[in-house]
């Protein structure tokens, strides 16, 4: 199909070794793209890397901006710019906000909405100085409707929106769309790590899919190579929800 190419383009996908990162990853290289797969599982990074064409691992731990600040100079010194950036890589811990670890928000809000933030701020000048630039957020939809035990991710991912929301009007005119996709509830170990303590809930997520089944890794990557894509253009500032018909919002 006609501009569902990244031949020549430069990918950054963060939690690139992750269950929706790897089908991610996937995409964009099978779409022709050099692709960075960035994580904090080094040995991940590089399984996932080396399992495609163009596939480049590097490591980094997204709760530290200083070691995000060393990830951007790499990249930058490495491959001269980035065309498409990802930001996939979430991390929660599941729980009654009123049982949280005040200790822990940091580290939430660092992962899901500062990391995208200082990510966003290092290679968007590449990109508007260029005329073509592609950002897709992985939010959530816990983030358009709450998640019981995730009142902190929840307001990172809804803050993300925001965020994305604002890049697209303001880089509008320089050839750069910003958009989110919200997953919903898809099997990865993401979810299995949130299910472990509640054997159950799978089963009624399932029941309270209208598709009847949890999100595969290749439905979000779907849509996020699609935002990425020369078509896509003219589609900027938007939330897609990936989610079974679970959320129609
Ligand atoms: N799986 C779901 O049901 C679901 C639902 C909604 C949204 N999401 C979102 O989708 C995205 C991908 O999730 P997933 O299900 O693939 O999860 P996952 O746990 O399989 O993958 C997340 C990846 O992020 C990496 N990561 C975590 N902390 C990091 C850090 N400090 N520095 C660098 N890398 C780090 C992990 O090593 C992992 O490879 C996340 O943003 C998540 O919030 C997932």
């Amino acid at each position: 199909m006609d501009g569902m190419t990244l031949e020549g383009r430069v990918a950054v996908v963060t939690g690139g070794a992750g269950g929706l990162g790897r089908g991610i990853v996937k995409d964009l290289a099978a779409m022709g793209a050099t692709v960075v797969v960035c994580d904090i599982n080094e040995t991940g990074a590089k399984e996932v890397a080396s399992s495609v064409a163009g596939g480049r691992p590097y490591t980094v731990d997204l709760a530290d901006p200083g070691s995000i600040d060393a990830l951007t100079a790499r990249i930058l010194a490495d491959l001269g710019r980035v065309d498409v950036l990802v930001n996939n890589a979430g991390w929660d811990k599941v729980g009654p906000f009123l049982q949280s670890d005040p200790g822990l928000w940091d580290r939430i809000i660092a992962i899901n909405l500062r990391a995208p933030i200082q990510l966003t701020y290092a290679f968007l000048p590449g990109m508007q100085e260029s005329g073509w630039g592609r950002a897709v957020f992985v939010s959530s939809d816990a983030a358009r409707v709450g998640s019981t035990g995730e009142a902190v991710y929840a307001s990172c991912k809804a803050g993300l929106i925001g965020f994305a929301k604002t890049i697209a009007r303001e880089s509008a005119r320089s050839g750069v769309t910003s958009n989110v996709v919200c997953p919903g509830p898809s099997d990865t170990p993401l979810l299995a790590e949130v299910a472990a303590g509640s054997p159950k809930l799978v089963e009624a997520l399932k029941r309270s899919i209208p598709v009847g089944r949890l999100g595969a890794p290749r439905d979000v990557a779907g849509a996020v190579a699609f935002l990425a894509s020369e078509r896509a253009e003219y589609i900027t500032g938007q939330t897609l929800s990936v989610s079974g018909g679970l959320t129609m919002v």
